[in-house]
């Protein structure tokens, strides 16, 4: 630790820096903390201590066989921990600070608790644009590795409120940055050599992808489970979901997008990037409604909707 704090700017002070102060001496002491980051919240522990480790599976109810992404500050520090080939170091470069999650080999030694990386080879980094977990990152001089901060398999939460809702009496201390701008998990790419796949579709879509690579993704059609936000059942709400709705049920809730109203609109304006970012947040309202099943309308496949469409697929089965 430098002994100061003074580098918090003044965005990170509009959250509190006392705040910010708190949660990082609780990480560093092996405690997890909830982060806000401009895709969904976080449940973060020190990357390097496998007890806090532990309790993240534990708290989330996680499989073990799933591993977590770590977060850093900046380019620098991905590379004490991962080894970037020229087109890793070109995605960085590109879209780091944000939501872009790239999977490299780890170097060797890597400090991190194997189970962070469940036994792979392989670790998930992540630059995050919030301005509030950039300050942490950077005070608690900590890697931090964060799931979502839900329970297992549960819809992923976008405000501190549905943090606590989804884990409920396990809720750690939770730093409250509002809701989250992007609101679908960060795009995961693996890089292949010259080459690279998206393991999970996010806020940055693949055209964005193959603009800077110069090239597009090559396919992924690998069985074994790598991401298991992969797997079929994911982001479940407790309820049936029926996709693709062009009418509703009574005993439905309709989530409409554009001219299709529904019960909530994703958007009435029809912008898929206002959609990604109400999505988990009416998913969550649609389950607490008094309607037993959920019905949503197409929603385009275009752009961020290839995401949107990927998580309601996961969602409705
Ligand atoms: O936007 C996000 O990425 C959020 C925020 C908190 O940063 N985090 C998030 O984490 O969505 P989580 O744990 O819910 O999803 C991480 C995904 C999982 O599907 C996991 O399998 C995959 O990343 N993953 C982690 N390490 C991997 C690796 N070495 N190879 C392939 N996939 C990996
Ligand atoms: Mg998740």
């Amino acid at each position: 630790m430098s002994g100061s704090n003074d580098h918090i700017d003044d965005k990170a002070r509009r959250y509190g820096k006392q705040a910010i102060v708190a949660a990082a001496a609780r990480l560093q002491s092996g405690g997890l903390v909830a982060v806000p980051t401009e895709t969904v919240y976080g449940l973060a522990a020190d990357s390097t201590n496998a007890t806090a480790i532990a309790e993240i599976y534990r708290t989330k109810g996680r499989p073990d066989f799933n591993p977590l992404i770590v977060h850093v500050p900046d380019f620098d520090a991905a590379r004490k921990l991962g080894l970037f080939n020229d087109l890793a170091i070109r995605f960085a470069k590109r879209f780091w600070p944000g939501p872009l999650t790239i999977v490299v080999p780890k170097v060797p030694d890597c400090a991190v608790a194997p189970a962070v990386t469940a036994g792979l080879p392989t670790i998930a980094l992540r630059c995050p644009a919030h301005p509030l977990m950039q300050e942490l990152l950077k005070i608690s001089e900590l890697f931090l590795a964060a799931p979502s901060a839900n329970k297992s398999g549960g819809i992923s939460p976008t405000t501190k409120r549905h943090v606590e809702r989804s884990l409920g009496g396990k809720t750690p201390m939770v730093l409250d940055g509002g809701p989250c701008k992007s609101g679908v998990e960060s795009t995961i790419i693996a890089i292949r050599d010259e080459n690279y796949q998206i393991l999970r579709p996010g806020p940055i879509t693949a055209e964005e992808l193959q603009n800077c690579a110069g090239k597009a993704a090559i396919n992924h059609q690998d069985s074994r489970i790598e991401a298991p936000g992969q797997l079929a059942s994911h982001y479940a709400p407790s309820k049936p979901v029926r996709l693709n709705a062009t009418k509703t049920e009574p005993d439905e809730y309709l989530i409409g997008f554009g001219a299709a109203a529904g019960d909530s609109n994703l958007s009435a304006s029809g912008d898929l990037a206002e959609a990604a970012s109400n999505l988990f947040a009416t998913l969550h309202i649609a389950d607490a409604s008094d309607r037993v099943r959920i019905a949503v309308v197409p929603i385009p496949k275009s752009g961020i909707g290839i995401a949107i469409n990927d998580r309601l697929k996961r969602a409705s089965q």
